[in-house]
């Protein structure tokens, strides 16, 4: 018995768009889903009970921030990232490869493993396959990442293809590293732009059998047709009956894109980055907080809103005065508004889908959100 498991229940007839499943050591939650991010062991200004209400089944946390401080013995001696910040549903921890590798000139990659300046104190550190396991060992996380190198673009096919290559080395030694019995481990398909190498890839890491694949090394600044071609590539080979996992992505576009061609999984930081930068998000656009329309606008952010602010009717001239004062509160509205908008958008989507009703769904979304 494997730790993760994928239970199928609805494909759609006309697209890749799939229902299921996920059950975990920390409860079962459906799928499409999005992971709110919480890098430091808590998601921006936001507590687990509430996250609870908004209806988050799983959270993403970070290897590589945690690691850094307050360090794997800290959270071990807590009992775990679980204990350590009080949330008792599924944890997803990325590996560190993908913020070690985005510190540019502060590291230097070999074969064993990346060596790193860190962000905080400037100290020299070391992750690799096995370091990044047994951090995500003590962490306790429900699925683990695979120690990777997200392949930076553009890069060249030599390059992506050297990369590739190591990365699938790394992953037998993540797989060889991470033993225990409660914690499932992803492999992540990379090849940068290329579809022999995402396919090569894919086929690869299908062969070594993991209980549930990523796609990485997408959203890193190519267009968004590229994108979702490169995504066709990396899916089309792995296996119906387990999780898959579009890392890093996104927006409410590209999670419809995403489902549309057999994604199951997606976090990002988008919906807190923008709620602190005050900006809402609805069903038709995204509303920027601090613009004169609202000045005298006694409406909620969106009406029929299940949210914590909009369901007690927080409005958005009391919303636009906070965010403008730059008070925490308007913040805290704006990001329990904009992860319920999420969360809501995947569960509306899976429903569209149990209904046979997907590329319905698709359409009016996106003629309601970019009619602004
Ligand atoms: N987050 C977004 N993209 C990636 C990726 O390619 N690899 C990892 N480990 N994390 C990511
Ligand atoms: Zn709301």
């Amino acid at each position: 018995m494997t730790a993760i498991t994928y239970e199928l229940i609805r494909k759609d007839e006309k697209t890749g768009a799939r229902a299921g499943i996920i059950h975990t050591p920390h409860g079962s939650f459906p799928t499409p889903i999005f992971m709110p991010v919480g890098t430091q062991a808590t998601v921006k200004g936001v507590s687990p009970d509430e996250l609870k209400d908004l209806g988050a089944g799983i959270i993403l946390s970070n290897t590589y921030h945690l690691f850094l401080r307050p360090g794997m013995e800290l959270i071990k001696e807590a009992g775990g990232l679980h204990k350590f910040m009080h949330w008792d549903r599924a944890i997803l921890t990325d590996s560190g490869g993908f913020q070690v590798f985005s510190l540019g000139d502060l590291r230097k990659i070999t074969e064993e493993g990346v060596t790193f300046r860190s962000h905080i104190d400037g100290s020299k550190k070391f992750l690799s396959p096995e370091v990044s396991m047994q951090v995500q060992m003590c962490l306790g996380s429900d699925i683990v990442m695979a120690f990777d190198e997200c392949v930076p673009y553009p890069a060249d096919h030599t390059y992506a293809l050297k990369s590739s290559e190591r990365t699938l080395r790394w992953a037998e030694r993540c797989k060889k590293t991470m033993t225990a019995p409660n914690q499932g481990l992803f492999g992540i398909v990379q090849g940068g732009m290329y579809k022999d190498l995402r396919k090569w890839h894919a086929q690869a890491l299908v062969d070594m059998d993991f209980p549930g694949y990523a796609v990485g090394g997408l959203s890193v600044g190519e267009p968004p047709e590229l994108m979702y071609e490169m995504l066709d590539y990396s899916t089309s080979l792995l296996p119906e009956n387990k999780p898959r996992y579009l890392m890093g992505v996104g927006t409410p576009d590209h999670l419809v894109e995403g489902v549309m061609r057999g994604i199951d999984m997606f976090d990002c930081v988008y919906p807190t980055r923008v709620a602190r930068n005050g900006m809402a998000m609805t069903w038709t656009g995204r509303l920027v907080m601090k613009n004169a329309q609202f000045t005298h606008d006694h409406n909620v952010m969106e009406e029929g809103c299940g949210c914590y602010a909009c369901r007690n009717g927080y409005t958005r001239a009391y919303i636009r005065h906070l965010v403008r004062a730059g008070e925490i509160f308007g913040l805290r509205l704006l990001s329990l508004h904009n992860l319920y908008f999420l969360e809501e958008f995947v569960r509306r989507m899976r429903q569209s889908i149990i209904d046979g009703k997907f590329t319905e769904f698709r359409t009016d979304f996106l003629n309601n959100y970019n009619k602004k």
